[in-house]
């Protein structure tokens, strides 16, 4: 064993768990939170008509680089991620996509419901110069969804530089809500990324092999380091988003409750009051916090407990740091008891485990899942369109992974047998492994059946995805698919 390995085992980390801490840099809070804009559309034949176009940029990430350093980035339609896209339940998009790169690039709609060849994944890349123009019905309840480019084996650089936006689904249940629903006012959406910067103030992404990936020494919410937000009402929602490539956070506002109200794919049951909230790469929750006139308050993540271990150097002890200060005036319009109804759609979402046909299961380990790497050309599980399956995850190692499945919002039916922690109990589409632990995963394949083309599964870990630890699903008619399982089945 070298000498290294003996060091850190020595400091209590885990065996393979990877590199020394990068403990995040404090900043000073004074930048005033960048809102991204909401994306304009057209209305045209019946459909919504967004468009979105990826480029370069150069952009300042003072206090964190020198004040007059221009940091070279990519964004959708602006230097550094993207406008907010907003859309409602029962309506047609359509997002013309463009690619002003010189790379191939892809964008892939995380969280939604639609057709595989609209998904944006490695099957639908942009040629540079190139557009492509995906379009399908908005079918799913309220969310805080996102976009991001999926290129294959680049999905972790075309995110670092700054391709990454919000897509919030409206619905007659979020309609109804008494919550803050004032965008950028007291409904404010934050990307929680993190990112390092070399003496010239360019971003670092050293793909050294560390585990879980590029950790970056310094944090921001939609691309503002140190920022300041100014509450003006009473209660604020906070739409949060982990768009980092490998940190995983615990959210908290010490001193303050938060009361959570939805998960990844929409609305939980009831509010749920959380001390903190763990969020791995690519999962989101929608917050409640009330603030009391004249005070200030810092959105925080904590030490991330990575189940039962603390792991130093895969962003787990002594790792805890400021993301957000919110500023609450001294006199605060009053806000609503945050309250919403059932949504009339709620039967027809849920999932019943009584009706899952069969159980797959799916083991990660290093970049590969059931001992397989991505590639392109196999398809590694065929599933019927209208059937409700199991799948059952687990991370075989010592290190977490963030397991993530298009096109459905599955349930979290147990964790190792008992039933999940409440925050896990809404839709989702990413859930984090705890190292070791059985994940079981009820989710319903609804529409859209397409043997030629297919949806992917993976670690949200972009670092891991892009090395392999991917795989690929297609949904077929009854008669074309098998219904037994096919690779990486149910092996009890
Ligand atoms: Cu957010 Cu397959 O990705
Ligand atoms: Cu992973």
């Amino acid at each position: 064993v070298p000498a290294l390995a003996l060091g850190l085992l020595g400091c209590g980390a885990i065996p393979g768990a990877g590199s020394p801490a990068v403990p995040v840099v404090e900043q000073e809070f004074s930048q005033p939170l960048a809102i991204p804009p909401l994306a304009p559309s057209r209305i045209e034949d019946g459909v919504r008509v967004f468009s979105l176009t990826a480029q370069e940029g150069e952009r300042s990430f003072a206090p964190a680089t020198e004040p007059g350093a221009a940091t070279r980035t990519w964004g959708f339609d602006g230097e550094f991620l993207g406008p907010t896209l907003r859309a409602q339940r029962g309506e047609r998009v359509a997002v013309e996509v463009e690619n002003r790169l010189d790379e191939r690039t892809s964008v892939h709609w995380h969280g939604m419901h639609l057709p595989a060849a609209m998904d944006g994944g490695p099957h639908q890349e942009v040629e540079p110069g190139g557009s492509w123009r995906p379009e399908w019905s908005i079918d799913q309840p309220a969310a805080t969804l996102w976009y991001h480019p999926h290129p294959h084996g680049e999905t972790e650089a075309h995110v670092h530089r700054g391709l990454a936006g919000l897509f919030i689904l409206d619905d007659d249940a979020s309609a109804a809500a008494a919550l803050p629903s004032e965008y950028g006012v007291d409904d404010v959406p934050l990307i929680v990324q993190d990112r390092s910067f070399d003496e010239e103030g360019q971003f670092v992404l050293d793909q050294d092999g560390a585990e879980p990936g590029e950790l970056g020494d310094t944090v921001m919410a939609n691309g503002t380091v140190g920022a300041v937000h100014e509450v003006t009402t009473e209660r604020i929602r906070l739409r949060l988003l982990n768009g980092s490539t490998a940190r995983t956070y615990r959210f908290a506002v010490p001193g303050h409750e938060l009361t959570m109200i939805a998960g990844d794919g929409g609305f939980l049951d009831a509010p749920l009051p959380l001390e903190s909230l763990r969020l791995a790469p690519g999962e989101r929750a929608e917050v409640l916090l009330r603030m009391a006139p004249g005070e200030t308050a810092r959105l925080r993540s904590e030490e991330v407990d990575l189940g039962g271990v603390l792991l130093p150097g895969a962003n787990g002890g002594g790792d805890a740091f400021d993301v957000l200060e919110l500023r609450a005036a001294d006199s605060l319009a009053p806000s609503p008891e945050p309250a919403w109804p059932t949504a009339a759609d709620a039967e027809a979402d849920a999932l019943h485990e009584e009706d899952a046909v069969t159980t797959r299961e799916f083991e990660l380990n290093g970049r590969e899942i059931n001992g397989e790497r991505m590639d392109m050309g196999r398809i590694d599980e065929v599933v019927r369109v209208g059937d409700t399956e199991i799948w059952e995850v687990r991370s075989t190692q010592a290190i977490p992974h963030s397991f993530h499945v298009h096109d459905v919002q599955f349930r979290v039916l147990s964790v190792d047998g008992s039933p999940p922690p409440p925050e896990l109990a809404g839709p989702k589409d990413t859930v984090y492994l705890e190292p070791q632990r059985r994940y079981r995963l009820l989710m319903r394949f609804e529409d859209y059946a397409d043997p030629d083309t297919p949806y992917m599964y993976h670690c949200h870990m972009l670092l891991h995805e892009d090395e392999g630890m991917m795989g690929q699903f297609t949904v077929v008619e009854p008669a074309d698919g098998p219904s037994e399982p096919g690779r990486g089945g149910a092996q009890e």
